[in-house]
């Protein structure tokens, strides 16, 4: 198995933040990191472009955060993305798998406009949801498609359900992509379990995960804003987790999609930001 995983890093951004923050209410252990790595843990490489709603978005040419194709032009992904951040200096990569440039598969965009949810709280990761209108285009095909939402009004899948996550979440120590798209299977973990191991830190809206086994499986810092596919429809995007991935203490948090398909459409058919 892996060891544990430490996302921190001397780049901290406001995920590392994040876990500093919540590190420190939690009074985790502060000890050195045996590893920085950042990656979905407990998963695997999976078959190329099987997952072809996959977006990775980039900063300065450094993947950052994942996120999934709802429609040709629109990209499903976390708020804390963003956060001081600049959109006009991202990048949307569709159709990657090892995401190196050379991937002939590879449509890239800018972001033509960013909606981030209006109740996101970033101290809380509370409604971490944002929308982005790409600057073109998606050319559907083999490599590049949607993924559905759950369907208006469907309830979070229930405690136990099978659900897969997957990422490009950097092996950050060492600066190194992983082979290609990392992808676990976990399990929904029941909110009022998960809130207690957060220490009532959770919000509505959120869903949470667990490996399911002895195992520790699941999401790293730079999977953020990626899908967790319940049944063939993403029901969570992931948001955040504890200072040491896939600790079974501090489960993975996602938010609910389900809580905002009506936000969601409303922003599509708008066509607007807010
Ligand atoms: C979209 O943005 C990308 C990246 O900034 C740029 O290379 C491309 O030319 C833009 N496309 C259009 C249609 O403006
Ligand atoms: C989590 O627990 C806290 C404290 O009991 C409570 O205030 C909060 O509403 C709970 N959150 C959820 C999503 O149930």
């Amino acid at each position: 198995g892996r060891g544990a995983c430490l996302a921190m890093g001397p780049r901290l951004g406001d995920w590392g933040r994040l876990l500093l923050t919540l590190a420190a209410a939690l009074t985790l252990p502060t000890r050195a990191p045996g590893s920085l790595g950042a990656q979905i843990i407990g998963g695997h490489e999976v078959t190329p472009h099987s997952r072809p709603y996959m977006a990775s978005v980039s900063f300065r040419g450094q993947h950052h955060c994942g996120g999934f194709l709802l429609r040709s032009r629109w990209v499903v992904s976390a708020a804390h993305c963003f956060s001081h951040r600049d959109p006009r200096e991202a990048l949307v990569v569709l159709g990657a798998h090892t995401l190196r440039p050379q991937e002939p598969t590879r449509q890239v965009f800018g972001i033509a406009a960013v909606t981030r949810h209006p109740d996101y709280q970033s101290a809380t990761h509370a409604n971490d949801i944002c929308l982005l209108r790409l600057n073109g285009s998606a050319v559907l095909g083999p490599a590049v498609g949607l993924l559905h939402l759950p369907r208006s009004g469907a309830r979070p899948p229930a405690a136990g359900a099978r659900c897969r996550v997957a990422g490009w979440g950097f092996v950050s120590d060492l600066k190194r992509p992983p082979p290609g798209l990392m992808e676990a299977e976990v399990r929904v973990l029941g909110l009022d379990v998960c809130n207690s191991s957060w220490r009532g830190q959770l919000s509505p809206h959120m869903l949470c995960t667990r490996s399911g086994d002895r195992r520790r499986r699941g999401f790293c810092s730079a999977d953020s804003g990626g899908p967790l596919v319940c049944r063939g429809r993403a029901h969570g995007l992931i948001s955040f987790s504890g200072l040491w991935c896939g600790d079974p203490k501090t489960p993975d948090v996602y938010t609910q999609v389900s809580a905002f398909v009506a936000w969601i459409w409303g922003v599509v058919r708008g066509g607007r930001p807010t």
